[in-house]
């Protein structure tokens, strides 16, 4: 089988890797650097659980070649937490707002919601919707996602405000 070498930055560090050129980058995250919060839900980029950041834009990485990683820059969910293990905000109010059952589609969600909470901009509640309607949920009704990422943003926001 055909391999590549491939250099990319994952979670803030660089990486190099002889990687299978048909491997998907779910599945080089997965088996090469056991970063399991990218999960493997329909493979064929319907659900979102595989969602990661490449570049600062959600993609879900069971359609996205390991090969096309090369030189990118790559977040996945185990990348916000803190050196000491802290969990981010997004995190935490995934667990506040009751957003988290199962828990198999929390990394996706929360991965497609940090364009959002990013933003400078306000989000409607409708565009909170449409910016994570590739992700599904079969356990929460997606309420308490969206008031997790909305409650997130808007604490961001005054954050900003407060330190200008
Ligand atoms: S596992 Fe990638 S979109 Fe479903
Ligand atoms: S919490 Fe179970 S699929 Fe979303």
């Amino acid at each position: 089988m055909a391999k590549k070498l491939i250099t990319c930055t994952i979670n803030g560090e660089k990486v190099e890797n002889y990687v299978d050129v048909r491997a998907s980058l779910t599945d080089m995250l997965r088996n090469d650097y056991e970063l399991t919060s990218v999960k493997k839900g329909c493979e064929v980029g319907e659900c979102g659980a595989c969602t990661v950041l490449i570049n600062g834009e959600p993609f879900n990485s069971c359609i996205y070649l390991a090969i096309w990683a090369d030189g990118k820059d790559i977040l996945t969910l185990e990348g916000l937490t803190d050196k000491e293990g802290t969990i981010s905000d997004i995190q935490q109010a995934f667990i506040d707002e009751g957003a988290v059952q199962c828990g198999f589609c929390t990394p996706g969600f929360i991965m497609s919601s940090l364009p959002i909470i990013n933003s400078d901009r306000e989000f409607t509640r409708d565009e909170i919707k449409k910016n994570i309607s590739g992700n599904f949920c079969r356990c929460t009704g997606y309420q308490n996602i969206v008031n997790a990422i909305e409650k997130t943003a808007k604490a961001r926001k005054a954050n900003k405000t407060r330190q200008k």
